[in-house]
C-alpha cells in the first residue's frame, strides 16, 4: 500500500590521495548496490538458508538516486571524532541540506581504519547527519576483497534508517527487531552455516548473513522483513526521516 520512497543522495568525496577521488562509475555502482539490496534482488540473495527464508525481507520500498556529487582535495588524511570532513572551513565538504538529502561522505581513511559510520534517525537534519565511507570500501571494487561489494554503505544506510547491529552492541543485547535471532556478539569474516552462539544458556543459529552483522561483504546478503518495516517506518510520514 505505501509508495516507494526514493531518497536523493549527495556524494561528497573528500580526498587527499587521488586514488580515493572515486570515479562516477564507482559512485553509480554504489547506488546500484543500495537499490539491489533494498529490493532484495542482490545477486546472492539465493544463498539465504532455508531456516531464514521465512523472515527474509521482500521488496523494501526505499530506493536511492544520486542527484549530485562534490569533490574536494584536502591535506588531511584521517577524520572521525572531530568530523572535520563535514565542515567546509576545515578541509571538508559541508552537508547539503540533510533534511532533504542523504549525504554520503567518501574519505581517505577513518580512525582505526574503520570501514564506515553513520548518524541515526534521531540526529536527522544535524550538520553531520549522513553516512561516511572509507573510499577503499565504497562501491564495487573487488568481489574477493573483504569489503569490495559496496556493502559497507548498505550497513551504514541501515543505521541511518534506524537499524542496530543484530547483537545489540553488548553481549547478548537486542536490536529491537524480533525476526533477527539474538546473537552473543559481533561475528566477523566468512563463517560457515550454521554458526551458533549462546545467550542465557540457549544456543541459536546466528543470522551471520544479515547486513547488520560484521562479516565480510560476500558473507552478508539479507535484511529481514521487520528490519525492512523499521526502515520504511523511518521514511514514512510518522518517522524521523519523513522529510527526505
Ligand atoms: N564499521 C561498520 C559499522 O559498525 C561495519 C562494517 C560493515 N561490514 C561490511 N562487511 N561491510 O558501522
Ligand atoms: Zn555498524
Ligand atoms: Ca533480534
Amino acid at each position: 500500500n505505501n509508495e516507494t520512497v526514493v531518497i536523493p543522495v549527495i556524494v561528497n568525496v573528500v580526498y587527499s590521495n587521488p586514488v580515493n577521488n572515486v570515479s562516477i562509475d564507482r559512485i553509480l555502482s554504489q547506488e546500484e548496490v543500495l537499490n539491489n539490496t533494498f529490493a532484495s534482488t542482490n545477486f546472492d540473495i539465493g544463498k539465504i538458508p532455508n531456516l531464514f527464508k521465512p523472515v527474509k525481507a521482500g521488496n523494501i520500498k526505499i530506493r536511492f538516486t544520486v542527484v549530485d556529487f562534490k569533490r574536494r582535495k584536502v591535506p588531511a588524511q584521517i577524520w572521525q571524532a572531530d568530523k572535520n570532513l563535514m565542515k567546509t572551513e576545515q578541509y571538508g565538504i559541508a552537508a547539503t541540506n540533510p533534511n532533504k538529502y542523504l549525504n554520503i561522505w567518501v574519505v581517505d581513511n577513518l580512525d582505526q581504519s574503520s570501514t564506515g559510520y553513520s548518524s541515526f534517525p534521531f540526529e536527522h537534519g544535524r550538520w553531520y547527519d549522513g553516512v561516511v565511507i572509507r573510499a577503499v570500501n565504497f562501491g564495487v571494487t573487488n568481489k574477493n576483497a573483504m569489503y569490495g561489494l559496496g556493502r559497507t554503505a548498505v550497513h551504514e544506510v541501515g543505521h541511518y534508517l534506524g537499524l542496530k547491529h543484530i547483537w545489540g552492541d553488548t553481549a547478548c543485547g537486542t536490536d529491537n527487531i524480533n525476526d533477527t535471532p539474538q546473537q552473543k556478539n559481533a561475528i566477523y569474516g566468512n563463517p560457515n552455516f550454521p554458526f551458533y552462539t549462546s545467550c542465557g544458556g540457549t544456543r541459536r543459529v546466528a543470522m551471520t548473513m544479515n547486513f547488520m552483522n560484521y562479516v565480510d561483504d560476500r558473507s552478508m546478503y539479507m535484511f529481514t522483513r521487520n528490519q525492512g518495516n523499521r526502515m520504511e517506518y523511518e521514511v514514512s510520514a510518522r518517522g524521523h526521516r519523513s522529510s527526505l
